[in-house]
């Protein structure tokens, strides 16, 4: 399928894997919405897609405020009359024993995690279900599939994100022409280990780091694509991705 020209939405595109999503798209044609917290990564991000002659809009936003998500969405509506592709990524993993009782961090990743996805979804559908077409992908992780000890909250998130990607695809796929793909990422280098507190899961996620060579954002980028570019009657529903050193 076609998708040049086509208009996106990534959330927490100011690092990691969002941002190499975002650079992908606008490689591709595909004009982006670049939504997250951080406006002056996003600033950059933006010149970097400019000078490679892609297109790109910087949409501050916080997924956790529904009013900040329907702002963004409305914002690239309003300019490029359109919007065809959401990528729900934004998300958080401050690992820890439940016993430690970080109920802040629990709180925080079930805010961004599971009510970022569902606010940024409420944001896009109305206009993807006027137009007839739109294709949805929700990070969850190869922690939605599996639940590892320290990850137990952030596994929940995962497979919320999981569960309500299937009922999605199930209710607006027939009928609104609307693709969903969960996409089950493992190990991939970013900045998503930094905001672990406990300093036993830190030391963890460095060993794991040093004993296996993980996945860049742009290999998740790449299987998004290929979503994306499958013709219009195939929907990947799910996107396992994992470092070939993993396993599971
Ligand atoms: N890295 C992995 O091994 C891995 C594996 C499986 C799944 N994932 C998932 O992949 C997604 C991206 O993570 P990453 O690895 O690329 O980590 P990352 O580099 O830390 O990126 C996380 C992104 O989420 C954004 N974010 C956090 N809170 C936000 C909020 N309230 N509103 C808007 N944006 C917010 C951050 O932007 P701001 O701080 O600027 O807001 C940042 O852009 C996450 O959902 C993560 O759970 C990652």
């Amino acid at each position: 399928m076609q998708i040049n020209g086509q208009v996106a939405l990534v959330t927490g595109a100011s690092s990691g894997i969002g941002a190499a999503i975002a650079r992908k798209l606008a490689a591709e044609g595909v004009i982006v919405g670049l939504a997250a917290r951080r406006e002056d990564k996003l600033r950059a991000l933006m010149a970097e897609i400019t000078a490679a002659g892609g297109q790109a809009i910087v949409l501050e936003t916080d997924v956790t405020d529904r009013r900040s998500c329907q702002d963004a969405a409305r914002k690239l509506i309003e300019r490029f009359g359109r919007l065809d592709i959401l990528v729900n990524n934004a998300g958080l993993m401050p690992l820890s024993d439940v016993e430690s009782l970080k109920v802040d961090e629990w709180q925080r990743m079930v805010d961004v995690n599971v009510s970022g996805v569902l606010n940024a979804t409420a944001a896009a559908l109305p206009q993807m279900m006027a137009q007839k077409s739109g294709h949805i992908f929700n990070m969850s992780s190869i922690a939605g599939r599996k639940v590892f000890t320290g990850l137990s909250v952030y596994c929940a998130t995962k497979a919320a994100v999981a569960a309500f990607s299937d009922g999605l695809r199930m209710e607006i796929a027939p009928k609104h022409n609307i693709r969903v793909t969960c996409v089950q990422p493992g190990a991939v280098k970013s900045e998503l280990y930094d905001h672990i507190t406990e300093e036993k899961y830190r030391q963890q996620m460095d060993e794991l780091a040093g004993s296996m060579t993980f996945l860049e954002g742009e290999d998740i980028a790449d299987t998004i694509l290929f979503a994306l570019k499958a013709p219009p009657r195939m929907d990947v529903a799910e996107l396992f991705v994992l470092p070939t050193e993993q396993g599971w």
